[in-house]
């Protein structure tokens, strides 16, 4: 990036730990100013010398923080002249059951499957259309995370989580429909077993019927993540961008 450029930003939601944890350190890398947003305040042990002016503690389950945090974020945008060039709508949460397994169709209560659609899936929207105008002043670019899960039945993720991800993707493409004549494209990532907290017992077993027979690194994901929002992808939109070693065949 020359010196003439302004720098450019991402706001990344779910920054603290696994795949945004690795995005964070890609956007870096490449000059960015990176706004991360989690529940957790910022880690002292982090880095990052900007990282705490840069982080937004939200939490996403609570739709009143959520607005809270787009102002905070508009905010602080005002520096780079109201300008966003990526939105990574990253954080999100798979709940299991009381013995570690995954909550299907029938047992998961009602409050959470509101939750995590809130966090899965409003948030982002939510997020989106609170920084609609810089990302358009931008001509900026969404990625949306879902899941290998939103198109098939897993067996450790559970209905709540496997079907806001698939609402998550539908999103995605209506999001590229409607942004897309303002000059924002919207894709999504749906990643397989990338190696991170969020992963069960069991899935080394899984790991050994897949094409490429390993998990994914934080950083792969992390990778295909940027080259969303970047000058690579420019004709790229309305697209799901499967990162699974080929789980997918
Ligand atoms: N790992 C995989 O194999 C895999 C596979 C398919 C899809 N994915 C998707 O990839 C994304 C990242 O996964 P990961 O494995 O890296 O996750 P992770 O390690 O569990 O991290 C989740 C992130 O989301 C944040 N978060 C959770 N609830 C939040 C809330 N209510 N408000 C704000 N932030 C919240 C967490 O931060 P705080 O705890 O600080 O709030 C954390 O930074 C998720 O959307 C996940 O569904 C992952």
């Amino acid at each position: 990036m020359s010196d003439k450029e302004p720098r450019k930003v991402l706001v990344l939601t779910g920054a603290s730990r696994g795949i945004g944890h690795a995005t964070v350190k890609r956007f870096s890398r490449a000059g960015w100013r990176v706004i991360t947003c989690s529940r957790q305040s910022f880690d002292d042990s982090c880095p990052w010398p900007a990282g705490p002016d840069d982080h937004i503690k939200v939490d996403l389950a609570d739709p009143a923080d959520v607005d809270h945090a787009v102002s905070e974020i508009r905010q602080r945008l005002k520096v780079e002249g109201g300008m966003l060039n990526a939105l990574v709508n990253n954080a999100g949460i798979s709940p299991k059951n009381s013995s570690g397994n995954r909550l299907d169709s029938i047992e998961t209560p009602m409050p959470t499957w509101m939750s995590v659609f809130q966090v899965n899936f409003f948030a982002p929207i939510m997020l989106a259309r609170g920084l609609f105008n810089e990302l358009a002043a931008a001509q900026g670019s969404v990625v949306n995370v879902t899941s290998i899960a939103g198109s098939r039945v897993h067996p450790f993720a559970g209905t709540a989580y496997a079907t806001s991800k698939a609402a998550l993707a539908s999103l995605t493409r209506e999001m590229a429909s409607d942004f897309g004549p303002h000059g924002i494209r919207v894709n999504a990532i749906a990643p397989g077993e990338i190696d991170t907290a969020i992963l069960s017992p069991g899935t080394d077993k899984l790991v050994e019927q897949l094409p490429l027979r390993r998990l994914g690194k934080t950083a792969e994901v992390a990778e295909t993540i940027f080259f969303l929002c970047s000058e690579a992808s420019s004709y790229v939109t309305g697209s799901e961008i499967h990162i699974n070693g080929g789980q997918h065949v």
